[in-house]
């Protein structure tokens, strides 16, 4: 595995790899990397011939109380990580090369609606630094195909936007949701957890559980969300949303739909936010 920093050392690769007729995949991260990540690069090497894994911890997604300068930075590890893995390519750009102009300067991508809901709306800005970033990162890699997890539903769902909207021809791919034998979805953020809140935390994912069995008993979607939110604060969470959406785009559906839906929860114990969904079929 080679590991570069500069634009010019990456495309070189790439467009190298391209001229062999080789299929590339890219696996953006800001690092930390676990179990979850790396089902993601073994699913790019079923889509790509090569397999470039970014590693940056996005500033411009992080609001201003949130964790980027405590953000966990695991380089060393996650290099051996990734060799294990089959990566070809670590691309560790640099906060001067993803952003030129710094990071409060830097253009701003917007994806209206499915950006603005949810995490959009307890997180402002956060799908703007999110977007921004991952146009960033498929103009400069140009890969064939980018590989995202359903544990962050709603980015996959923003990606798709900017992608279509943008016309990037690149290939968008969902990998499924990692999670601990308890049920707990794996995140760099877990290790922030301490043992008594590490020992809740898996109410998160039962709790979804539980939304889905009552929304499938014919429950009104109003009345399992009011119900998920008690049952997360008796848990010990204090909880942001707990929502029945549509999984296509997030929105709210109509009284009489039952397909394609989802939960999705975003729940703080003490300092630490964690997030999960849940698909209904
Ligand atoms: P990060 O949180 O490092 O996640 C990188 C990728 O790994 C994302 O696509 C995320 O959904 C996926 N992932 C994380 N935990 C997972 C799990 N338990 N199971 C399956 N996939 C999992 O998401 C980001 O970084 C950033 O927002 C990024 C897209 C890199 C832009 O900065």
């Amino acid at each position: 595995m080679r590991t570069v920093a500069d634009l010019r050392s990456l495309r070189a690769a790439v467009q190298a790899w391209k001229k062999e007729g080789l299929r590339v995949g890219l696996v953006p991260t800001m690092g930390n990397l676990h179990a979850g990540h790396f089902s993601l690069v073994e699913l790019a090497r079923k889509h790509a011939d090569r397999v470039v894994v970014s590693v940056f911890v996005n500033p411009t997604q992080f609001g201003p109380d949130e964790d980027y300068t405590r953000y966990p930075r695991t380089l060393a590890e996650d290099s051996v990580g990734l060799v294990e893995h089959q990566c070809d390519l670590l691309f560790v750009p640099n906060v001067e090369t993803m952003y030129p102009a710094g990071p409060e300067h830097a253009l701003r991508i917007h994806v209206p609606e499915v950006g603005d809901t949810l995490e959009g709306a307890h997180r402002p800005g956060h799908f703007d630094g999110v977007a921004t970033v991952v146009a960033k990162l498929l103009s400069m890699v140009d890969p064939d195909v980018a590989v995202f997890g359903a544990k962050d539903w709603q980015q996959t769902r923003v990606v798709r936007r900017l992608v279509r909207e943008l016309a990037l021809s690149v290939e968008i791919t969902t990998g499924p949701v990692v999670r601990e034998a308890d049920g707990l979805a794996m995140s760099s953020r877990n290790r922030y957890l301490d043992s008594a809140q590490r020992a809740r935390a898996p109410q998160l994912h039962a709790t979804l559980e539980w939304m889905r069995e009552s929304f499938i008993e014919g429950h009104a979607r109003v009345a399992v969300e009011g119900a998920a939110m008690r049952r997360l604060e008796r848990a010990g969470f204090v909880a942001d949303y707990a929502a029945v959406r549509r999984a296509e785009d997030l929105g709210i559906p109509a009284d009489d739909e039952r397909t394609g839906l989802m939960a999705l929860v975003a729940a703080r114990l003490g300092e630490t936010r964690l997030i999960d969904n849940l698909a209904f079929d």
